[in-house]
C-alpha cells in the first residue's frame, strides 16, 4: 500500500516511472540472507531480474554473490563491489570476447553449457596461462510446472547439457588441463511456487551428484540454481517469500556431504515486490462491449503481462482514499486538493498501453472504480524483469526510476 504522501509526490512526477520501495527492498535481502546463512547456504543474485544501480547496491551491501549471464552483467557486478570470488558467469552463448573478460576477472566459476564450451573456455584460458573454475550446467528433465516461456529444465530446452551427454562431458574435463571441475549447476525454470519441484530437483541433483562420484570427480559446488516464485496475487504486494522453507527443502532432501558448498541463483523472489511501474490514464475509452483505460505505460515499460501473460495487480492510486487528485483534464497540470470520497462505482476495464500493437494490454476486464484522465495506476510487484526488460520500440522514451528515500 502507498500512503497519501507518496501518491502526493507521486502525482508531481512525470509517469510512467518505476518506484521502488528501498525498505521493502532491504527487508526481503535480509530475510534470505538470514535463511540462508542459517543453513550455510550460498546465494548469488540473478542480475538479470534487475541491474538497476540502487538495486544492485542494496544486494551487494548484504554480502551476496552476484550470477551474470553477459559480460556486461560480469563487469557490473565487478564496479557495484559484488565479490569476484562471488560471481558465476553462465548463459547458452559466451561470446569469445566475453570468456577472455571473466577469465581476466577472475571469477569464482563458470557455468558450463555444452562440451563445446568446455573446449572453448579451455583454448581461451590456456592462451592466458590460466586454469577456469567450471560448473557443468546439466539439464535434471524436471518439470518446473511454470509458464512453458520460462521452463528451462526439461530435455527440449536449449539450456545445459543432458544426462545422456554426460560421459562426453567427463572425457573433455579429462582431457582440458586449463579448466578445473568444480561443480554441477542446474536450474529448472522460473516463479516455482510448488516445493514438489524443488524436492524432484533434488532427487535428481542426487543421482547426477552420484554418478560424477562414482567416474572419479569430486564435487565441491553443488549449485541448484533459482527459481523460487513470488506471490503476484498478494493485497498488500509485501508478503516476504519463506526462505526458511525453500531452504529447508535443500537441507531435508539434498545428499550434501561434508566440505560441500550449497549455491543459489535467486532473481525474481529478491526485488519482484520491491517495485511498481506508476502511470497515468491517459485516456478512457468507453465502447459498447469494452471499457478501456489506455495508460501512458506499456509493452515498453513491462513486457510480462504481454510475453508470458502474467498477472500483475492494477491499482488505481486516485481513489485509494482521501488524497490529492487531479481535478483538470490535463494528466500534466498541477494537482488540486481533493477529498475524494472512497468510491463504490467500479467499472471492468481493459487495461492497455499506448504501444501500436493490440497485444500491449496489462489485463483485460479489470475491476477498477470508476477512472478519468490523469489517474494514477499502479502496476504492482514489478520489480523483476520489469525495469530491465523496457524496450524503445516505437522510439519510447527511456523509463525513469524513483525511489522511496
Ligand atoms: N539461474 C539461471 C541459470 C537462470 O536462467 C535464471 C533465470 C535464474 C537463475 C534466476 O531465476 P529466478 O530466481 O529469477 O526465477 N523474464 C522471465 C523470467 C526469466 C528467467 C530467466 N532465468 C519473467 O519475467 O518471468
Amino acid at each position: 500500500m502507498f500512503n497519501n504522501d507518496t501518491i502526493t509526490r507521486f502525482q508531481q512526477l512525470e509517469t510512467p516511472f518505476y518506484y521502488y520501495d528501498l525498505n521493502l527492498l532491504r527487508q526481503t535481502l535480509r530475510a534470505c540472507r538470514e535463511a540462508s546463512d542459517k543453513y550455510g547456504f550460498h546465494v548469488h543474485y540473478a542480475m538479470k531480474a534487475n541491474f538497476n544501480p540502487k538495486v544492485l547496491e542494496a544486494v551487494q551491501s548484504f554480502g551476496f554473490g552476484a550470477d551474470c549471464v553477459s559480460g556486461n552483467e560480469v563487469k557490473a557486478a565487478i564496479e557495484y563491489g559484488f565479490d569476484k570470488g562471488k560471481v558465476v558467469f553462465a548463459g547458452v552463448g559466451k561470446s569469445d570476447r566475453e570468456i577472455n573478460a571473466a577469465l581476466d576477472a577472475e571469477i569464482f566459476c563458470f557455468n558450463v553449457e555444452s562440451v563445446q564450451e568446455l573446449e572453448v573456455i579451455n583454448e581461451l584460458a590456456a592462451a592466458k596461462g590460466k586454469t577456469a573454475r567450471v560448473a557443468i550446467r546439466i539439464n535434471p528433465n524436471v518439470d518446473a510446472h511454470t509458464h512453458h516461456y520460462i521452463t528451462t529444465g526439461l530435455d527440449e530446452n536449449k539450456f545445459g547439457v543432458n544426462t545422456w551427454q554426460l560421459n562426453d562431458v567427463a572425457d573433455a574435463l579429462r582431457k582440458h588441463k586449463n579448466i578445473q571441475f568444480i561443480g554441477i549447476h542446474f536450474h529448472v525454470g522460473s516463479q516455482i511456487t510448488d516445493m514438489d519441484v524443488f524436492k524432484s530437483l533434488c532427487v535428481k541433483i542426487n543421482e547426477i551428484h552420484q554418478w560424477f562420484d562414482e567416474h572419479g570427480f569430486t564435487v565441491k559446488v553443488l549449485n541448484a540454481g533459482g527459481g523460487l516464485g513470488v506471490d503476484y496475487y498478494s493485497p498488500d504486494n509485501n508478503n516476504i517469500a519463506d526462505f526458511d522453507s525453500y531452504f529447508k527443502v535443500f537441507k531435508d532432501f539434498l545428499n550434501i556431504k561434508p566440505g560441500q558448498e550449497v549455491h543459489f541463483e535467486l532473481g525474481r523472489v529478491l526485488v519482484a515486490q520491491s517495485a511498481s511501474l506508476i502511470s497515468k490514464v491517459l485516456y478512457v475509452k468507453n465502447g459498447l462491449k469494452k471499457n478501456f483505460l489506455v495508460l501512458d505505460a506499456g509493452m515498453t515499460e513491462l513486457i510480462r503481462p504481454m510475453l508470458y501473460q502474467a498477472y500483475h495487480q492494477i491499482e488505481n492510486l486516485s481513489k485509494s482514499g482521501s488524497l490529492e487528485v487531479r481535478k483538470s483534464e490535463s494528466p500534466e497540470a498541477a494537482p488540486t486538493t481533493h477529498n475524494l470520497q472512497h468510491t463504490t462505482q467500479s467499472t471492468k476495464y481493459d487495461v492497455v498501453g499506448p504501444i501500436c500493437e493490440s497485444t500491449d494490454c496489462f489485463r483485460k476486464d479489470v475491476d477498477l472504480p470508476e477512472s478519468f484522465r490523469g489517474d494514477l495506476i499502479a502496476v504492482r510487484t514489478a520489480g523483476a524483469y520489469g525495469e530491465v526488460m523496457a524496450s524503445g520500440y516505437n522510439l519510447r522514451d527511456r523509463v525513469a526510476s524513483v525511489y522511496s528515500e
